[in-house]
């Protein structure tokens, strides 16, 4: 892989999921969906961010953290990443992510840390004991991001904060210390960039819901999945139309078909605009079934090897590393740390 986007003439995309449980609909929907559709034309680098899974210490064990990184991966190519075409890594893989957030650490303010929404939610009410990791965390993405010179980051609406403060973060290093990085932009998708919980239509899909019936994961057997949307919570309005604030669940359930047949939300919602919701949610199963079962098939069947689950993610740390070890070193001489004799 060779440095920046302007060396190979194609646009260079970074982006990153945590291993902290199974992808679901909302991680497909919001993100890879975009990470497998831009391998077309641009040079992607995606990551496995094992370093930002471990900010939540209630929730680390550590052969757990081992299997759900394999697992990661696994889906990964299962949905459609292509090793051929794309570096596919896991961040604790390549040093210099670590490294790049501590100088980055020292550009960063702790206003800015402070206001940046995910942590709110994340330390609400227990302010004192979040882990250091866990305010820090957008200054370590910021490194995993601008270490590529990645122009583009695909993700869902929720990562859109986090984005914004890498820009901030680079400008101002750019500004401080001459130009070595390039400022990226969130790539979101056109529909469904936040999916939201189906038992809680007003909370965002996520792998820490505490109940799994309002997730549809990549995994679920299709019988799962028609039950998961038959008792998904709309409301008594009775009317199929799109309406985020007052129709939450039927709005959603229209952004996931749109999503999965290729339509807008409004021709979906034009087509079943006379459909009662039983007929809406039927119509829902039937196209997430399908647009799931070779993704689900494929992540199972290299699930079982990971032998090639390894060597694929080795080859990948070490076609990082080309890109990531030469930034590190022009971001550390830029600052004036005195290169090693
Ligand atoms: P993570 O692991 O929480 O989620 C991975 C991706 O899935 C998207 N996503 C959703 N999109 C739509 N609806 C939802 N309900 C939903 N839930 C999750 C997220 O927006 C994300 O794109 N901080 C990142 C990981 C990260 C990263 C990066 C991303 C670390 N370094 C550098 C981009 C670039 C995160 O927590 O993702």
């Amino acid at each position: 892989m060779t440095d920046g986007a302007a060396s190979t003439g194609r646009a260079r995309v970074f982006s990153g999921m945590q291993p902290s449980g199974a992808v679901h609909l909302g991680n497909l929907l919001g993100a890879l969906t975009g990470w497998v559709t831009l391998q077309k034309d641009a040079d992607c680098v995606y990551s496995i961010v094992d370093l930002h899974a471990i900010t939540a210490p209630d929730d680390h064990d550590p052969a757990l953290l081992r299997q759900r990184t394999l697992d990661l991966a696994a889906a990964l190519l299962g949905v459609g990443v292509d090793p051929s075409r794309s570096t596919l890594f896991v961040q604790s893989h390549v040093r210099e992510h670590a490294e790049l957030a501590w100088l980055f650490n020292c550009v960063a303010t702790f206003g800015e840390l402070g206001r940046m929404p995910q942590f709110k939610d994340k330390s609400a009410g227990r302010d004192a004991s979040v882990s250091v990791g866990l305010f820090d965390y957008p200054v370590l993405q910021t490194a995993d991001i601008l270490l590529y010179h990645a122009t583009k980051v695909p993700v869902g609406e929720d990562q859109r904060h986090h984005i914004e403060l890498a820009r901030d973060i680079g400008q101002r290093f750019n500004h401080r210390f001459g130009e070595v990085f390039t400022l990226p932009t969130a790539i979101l998708p056109p529909v469904a960039a936040r999916v939201m919980d189906l038992q809680e239509p007003t909370r965002k899909m996520s792998k820490s819901a505490s109940s799994e019936k309002g997730v549809v994961f990549v995994l679920d057997e299709p019988d799962a999945i028609a039950a998961k949307f038959r008792s998904a919570v709309t409301d008594s309005d009775g009317k199929v139309r799109v309406d985020r604030a007052a129709k939450p669940g039927v709005t959603n359930l229209l952004e996931i078909l749109a999503a999965t047949t290729s339509r807008t939300v409004e021709q979906a919602a034009d087509e079943h605009a006379g459909s009662g919701y039983g007929a809406l949610k039927t119509a829902v199963a039937e196209a997430v079934i399908p647009f799931l079962e070779p993704m689900r098939a494929r992540s199972l069947e290299l699930a079982a090897d990971q032998a090639e689950l390894e060597r694929i993610l080795a080859d990948g740390a070490a076609r990082a590393r080309e890109v990531a070890a030469p930034t590190l070193e022009r971001a550390r001489l830029a600052m004036g740390l005195l290169p090693p004799a």
